[in-house]
């Protein structure tokens, strides 16, 4: 049957989704699929009109196409697709939501206090004390975040997440490791660890930076890698994502993992995580892109 890439859509991250979307297209005609790019510039709706698709794949990142919207449009005309459904998808793009989720199954995340008032601000450091990275809840690749280390930063901080609107929320900062799991077919795929000389792994450290230092195989125990990666499908499993993902996760200089987000359409740039994952595992970007198509089939 006819596929359709959909790809671009028109949050912030539309740029970044078009390389995934991109590399996708290009590896699925490698394949010899029977497949089309379609860039999103409005609505699915109207990009998906007058076509005659059989199947989707999703390579829309953030908000419209991360987080149910397309997902409910899709199931709507009937047409099967990659990844998570629409609960899940909504759930893991609100970040704020997803920790509540995983708090109520007893699985840790840095603590955090939600930024609505100017009275926040103080709570906030009162509570979690200082630093604390400010987040927009529903942005992906770090777009909106900063890290505040003092009362003047956090202020500065919240004003710059709240232009992305959304929730805004304040974490804890965590000392320790960061680590992030890629999920094919609700099996984990080995560890990355990242590493970066910025402040923390922001835009520029994600697809610009040569500085950034991706470690896979991740240098962890086995133990402590298997631990890792039955923590990341269970924080999947408690939010209901399916077919493919990725788990953002640190450990603490404790030695305690601390989840962070899970991303339900993960980049597949050059630059992304999933892909170098699947490559530790033996399985070429062509396959990956294959494996991912077929999480439409269900
Ligand atoms: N939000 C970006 C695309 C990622 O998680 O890879
Ligand atoms: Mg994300």
């Amino acid at each position: 049957g006819r596929v359709a890439v959909l790809m671009g859509g028109t949050a912030a991250e539309r740029e970044i989704s078009l390389n995934s979307g991109n590399a996708v297209f290009q590896a699925l005609l490698r394949k010899n699929v029977d497949v089309t790019a379609v860039d999103v510039k409005g609505t699915v709706l109207a990009a998906l009109k007058d076509s005659s698709f059989d199947r989707v794949v999703n390579m829309i990142h953030g908000r419209g196409g991360e987080d149910g919207v397309l997902q409910a449009v899709l199931e709507s005309l009937g047409l099967p697709y990659t990844g998570s459904g629409v609960l899940a998808s909504a759930l893991s793009m609100d970040k704020l939501r997803t920790k509540l989720c995983w708090q109520g199954a007893g699985l840790a995340s840095p603590k955090w206090i939600v930024l609505q008032s100017k009275y926040d601000i103080q709570r906030c450091i009162d509570e979690l004390g200082l630093p604390v990275i400010v987040k927009p809840s529903m942005e992906g690749s770090s777009l909106g975040m900063s890290k505040a280390e003092t009362q003047e930063q956090l202020h500065r901080a919240w004003q710059e997440a709240a232009q992305y609107q959304c929730d805004v929320y304040a974490e804890a900062w965590v000392n320790g490791k960061e680590y992030t799991v890629g999920i094919l077919n609700d099996e984990a795929l080995p560890v990355i660890r990242l590493e970066t000389p910025h402040v923390f792994y922001d835009y520029d450290a994600k697809y610009r930076a040569d500085s950034t230092q991706y470690h896979c195989p991740s240098g962890l125990t086995d133990d402590v890698e298997t631990q890792l990666t039955e923590l990341a499908l269970k924080a999947c499993n408690v939010l209901g994502v399916k077919g493919w993902g990725r788990v953002d996760v640190f450990i603490d200089n404790q030695g305690m993992a601390q989840l962070i987000e899970v991303n339900t359409v993960p980049g597949m740039t050059d630059h992304s995580l999933v892909p170098m994952a699947a490559k530790q595992a033996g399985l070429s970007f062509d396959d990956l892109v294959w494996r991912i198509l077929e999480t439409s089939l269900k």
